[in-house]
């Protein structure tokens, strides 16, 4: 099956392109069917799946193919799930101006957990079906940006994984792609597939 990433975020479409590299799912992304960079999707709700749907709908109307979009962010718990949806564009700047802001934001004794969440809308247009995954990665934050920023992208250098003491810019994508909130609706997204002999049966 192809499937078309609805998303000009090199870094995301890197990982989902490496993620299903073993997959039956071939995935283009806009370059590969003539889309321009910039070709952009207002994201005017106010969660993932709102936002996921969106972009699906966008860029399967642009051209007719099955689509994956995916919407994600971070969750922090002292802030109440603060940036979530709004993880791209809370504050004007650049990425690491966005990190260290947001770190500036908890005091010292505030909880340092927090989380990624990625909704993947799965989209036909032919068959107008559309299904959702989630995935979800906890950790928790650390006190300054750490790794290289050509490893993973936006809050990877300030995420640290449950279970590990590096942040996932450190860790690498290799270790990140293993573990990734990305990884784990992607592995949904594979397993609805591998069990629905044509992916794209109307619901019932
Ligand atoms: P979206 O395009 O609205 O889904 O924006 C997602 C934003 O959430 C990204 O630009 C990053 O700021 C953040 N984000 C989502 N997933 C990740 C990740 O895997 N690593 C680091 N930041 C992420």
């Amino acid at each position: 099956m192809r499937l078309l990433i609805a998303s000009s975020n090199a870094g995301k479409i890197r990982e989902i392109q490496a993620i299903l590299a073993t997959s039956d799912i071939e995935v283009l992304s806009y370059k590969d069917v003539g889309l321009a960079a910039d070709f952009d999707v207002v994201e005017t709700g106010t969660t993932f799946t709102d936002n996921a749907w969106l972009k699906a709908s966008a860029y399967a109307a642009a051209t007719g193919l099955p689509v994956l979009a995916d919407d994600s962010g971070l969750e922090v718990e002292a802030l109440d799930g603060f940036p979530g949806v709004y993880s791209n564009r809370w504050l004007a700047g650049t990425t690491s101006e966005r990190n260290q802001a947001l770190l500036a934001k908890l005091s010292p004794t505030d909880s340092r957990n927090a989380q990624f969440r990625s909704v993947l809308c799965l989209y036909d247009p032919q068959m107008k079906h559309t299904q959702f995954f989630e995935g979800v990665i906890k950790g928790s934050l650390a006190t300054a940006e750490r790794g290289s920023r050509l490893e993973g992208f936006g809050y990877d250098p300030i995420f640290i994984p449950e279970g590990y003491t590096q942040t996932f810019a450190e860790l690498g994508v290799a270790v990140k792609n293993q573990i990734s909130h990305r990884r784990q609706a992607l592995l949904k997204l594979n397993q609805f597939l591998l069990t629905n002999t044509h992916p794209a049966q109307p619901e019932s």
